[in-house]
C-alpha cells in the first residue's frame, strides 16, 4: 500500500507569514505606515470568536495593526452599514473584514457590497469577483488562494490537469474553480446535485474538497497518485465519550493509502486562510498607497 505526502499547511503558512513580516519591515524602514486589518464580529459564535483571535493575533506578529469591532448579536444592518462607512473613510485601516455568518435581521451580500473594493481583503466584493472572472488585477478569496498555492508548490504547472472542487459555494467552490481555470486547469464543479459524484472524482488529478460534510470522499473515489486538498474543518463525535474531533470532508485514513499528496485536518488548509489574509492586507495597503 502507497503512502500520499502529508502536506504541512502549518509549514509553508509559516513561510507565507514570514514573507508578509518581512516585506512589511521593509516599508516601515521606508517610512511607510504600517497596514492595518479591522475584524468585525456580529454576535457571540464560538468558532468565529475563535477564528477571530486567531487572525487579530497573527496579524500583530507580522506588523499589521488589527482593530477589533465586536458588536452584540442584536446589531441592526444600517448600524453594521455605518461601521462600515467610517472603516472605508479610516485611513489607517487598509483591510476590512466582516466575519460570517451574520445574525439573520442583516442582509450579509449587503453588507459586503458596502466595503471598498480595495479594502476587501476578503475577495467577495462583486468588484474583485468580476476581476477575478475578467483576469484583472483583484483582491481574492483566502482560503482558495491558499489551496492554489499549496497546488502549485506540489505540481507546478496545473495547465491541462482535471480538476474537480466539490461545492459550490461564494467562499470557496466558485472562487476555487476560476483559479483554477485561470491557470488553465480542466475544471469541474460538482455539487449536490451531481451524478455519480465518485466517478466524476476519480477522473480528477486535483480534487478540492469543500462541501462541509465529515469524510464524505471516500478512498476508492481518488485516482492514485492525484492532489487532495481538504478544506472541510467538521467536528464530529470521538470514540471517547463526550469528546469531539475535527475531520475533513475527505476520509483522511483512506485516502492518504491512495493520493499522491494530500493535506490533512486539521493542519492543512486552515493555516493557509489566515496567512494569505495577511498577504492580502499587505497588498491592498500597497495599492492604497501607490
Ligand atoms: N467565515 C468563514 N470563512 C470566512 C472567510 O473566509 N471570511 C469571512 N469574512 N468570514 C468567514
Amino acid at each position: 500500500m502507497s503512502q500520499a505526502k502529508i502536506i504541512d499547511g502549518n509549514a509553508v503558512a509559516a513561510d507565507v507569514r514570514a514573507a508578509v513580516a518581512s516585506q512589511i519591515t521593509i516599508l516601515r524602514a521606508g517610512g511607510a505606515p504600517l497596514p492595518g486589518l479591522a475584524v468585525v464580529l456580529v454576535g457571540a459564535d464560538p468558532a468565529s470568536q475563535v477564528y477571530v483571535r486567531n487572525k487579530n493575533k497573527r496579524a500583530a506578529e507580522v506588523g499589521i495593526n488589527s482593530f477589533e469591532h465586536y458588536l452584540p448579536a442584536e446589531t441592526s444592518e444600517a448600524e453594521l452599514l455605518g461601521l462600515v462607512e467610517r472603516l472605508n473613510l479610516d485611513p489607517q485601516v487598509h483591510g476590512i473584514l466582516v466575519q460570517l455568518p451574520l445574525p439573520a435581521q442583516i442582509d450579509a451580500q449587503k453588507i459586503l457590497e458596502a466595503i471598498h473594493p480595495a479594502k476587501d481583503v476578503d475577495g467577495f466584493h462583486p468588484f474583485n469577483v468580476g476581476r477575478l472572472v475578467t483576469g484583472g488585477p483583484a483582491l481574492v478569496p483566502c482560503t482558495p488562494l491558499g489551496c492554489l498555492l499549496l497546488a502549485k508548490r506540489e505540481l507546478g504547472s496545473l495547465s491541462g490537469k482535471r480538476a474537480i472542487v466539490l461545492g459550490r459555494s461564494n467562499i470557496v467552490g466558485k472562487p476555487m474553480a476560476q483559479l483554477l481555470l485561470r491557470e488553465s486547469a480542466t475544471v469541474t464543479i460538482a455539487h449536490s446535485r451531481t451524478h455519480d459524484l465518485p466517478e466524476e472524482c476519480r477522473r480528477a488529478d486535483i480534487v478540492v474538497a469543500a462541501v462541509g460534510r465529515p469524510e464524505m470522499v471516500k478512498g476508492d473515489w481518488i485516482k492514485p497518485g492525484a492532489l487532495v486538498l481538504d478544506v472541510g474543518i467538521n467536528r464530529i463525535p470521538a470514540a471517547e465519550p463526550g469528546k469531539t474531533r475535527l475531520v475533513g470532508d475527505v476520509a483522511f485514513a483512506e485516502a492518504v493509502t491512495v493520493a499522491g499528496a494530500i493535506t490533512p485536518v486539521p493542519g492543512g488548509i486552515g493555516p493557509m486562510t489566515i496567512a494569505i489574509l495577511l498577504r492580502n492586507v499587505l497588498e491592498a495597503c500597497c495599492r492604497l498607497h501607490d
